[in-house]
């Protein structure tokens, strides 16, 4: 089993700084197999917004596995010169310069994929050479290795929005994430948790993949749910992705809800009562959990 603390949305220049200060607090408590921060870091792309992230980065725990998000790169501006020739710049310069981040450990493997665009303002998508990295990466490991894609646009909608901004074109990368064995996809951008086969959006998909969205960790832009991000186990057959929000001052697990693998199909199982979520089910220390 591994655990993953998957944040997204910190939204520097547009953060609240107890909630900020409330995940820092709520993550030293736990000890995660890896972070993974699925973009979204600044809300104008400005060094000193880049500069607040990074040091943000440094008080959270490692490995850390981390993907740009279109905020991340500058608005339009006077000469366009930023976005077009150099629209990670600062992204690089004060975050990571690696834009093709890989973790792995001999039960997890996790690429991280730029899906933010300097020619559209909120969509992405994945490039050729991109799902060229799914294949080098994914394709040769194991069915005994979880596997996991990052980006920062999610490939289903959420319930509620069905319309919603999802990567552009999800249907021509799914060949790849099934050939190649993908288990579960992470994203954000929406500002909203939710999770779900990503067959219940793409009715043809041949694989069951699991797709898990968190919220805004950190950001005041928040759409009509609590800053929230996600603990999530993975094992080949059973995950679990607990929404830690924020209530009363303190992240709180607020909802639980296991994935049980049968067949090849992962079929989720009714919220697990915050009783039943045993430390060996959740990672997380005793204590933590509680029903809100
Ligand atoms: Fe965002
Ligand atoms: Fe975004």
């Amino acid at each position: 089993m591994r655990t993953i603390a998957h944040i997204s949305d910190l939204h520097f220049g547009k953060v609240d700084p107890a909630v900020a200060e409330g995940l820092i607090t709520d993550l030293a408590a736990h000890e995660p197999d890896l972070l993974v921060v699925s973009g979204d870091f600044t809300q104008r792309a400005r060094a000193r917004q880049y500069q607040d992230a990074a040091a943000f980065l440094r008080r959270l725990p490692g490995p850390q596995l981390v993907v740009p998000g279109n905020h991340d790169i500058p608005m339009y501006d006077w000469a366009f010169i930023p976005r077009f020739v150099a629209p990670l710049r600062n992204y690089r310069r004060f975050i990571t310069r690696d834009l093709r981040p890989v973790y792995q450990d001999d039960e997890l493997f996790v690429l991280g994929i730029n899906s933010a665009r300097s020619f559209t303002q909120k969509s992405g998508w994945i490039s050729e050479e991109q799902l060229l990295d799914v294949k080098l990466h994914v394709c040769p490991l194991p069915p005994s290795v979880f596997k996991v894609v990052v980006t920062h646009h999610p490939f289903i909608p959420p319930p509620r929005e069905p319309g919603a901004d999802v990567i552009i074109g999800a249907e021509a990368y799914l060949d790849e994430m099934e050939a190649c064995g993908v288990d579960m996809l992470l994203a954000g951008h929406l500002h909203l948790a939710y999770h779900d086969d990503l067959r219940s959006h793409f009715k043809a998909a041949k694989r069951s993949i699991l797709s898990v969205q968190a919220g805004t960790a950190t950001s005041t832009r928040r759409r009509g749910e609590p800053n929230a991000y996600n603990w999530i186990t993975v094992s080949p057959d059973l995950c679990t992705v607990a929404v830690r929000a924020w209530c009363n001052g303190r992240f709180e697990e607020s909802l639980v809800t296991r994935y049980r693998r049968v067949n090849g199909v992962w079929e989720r199982e009714a919220q697990v009562p915050v009783d039943e979520v045993g430390e060996k089910v959740t990672g997380l220390p005793a204590g933590t959990r509680r029903r809100s």
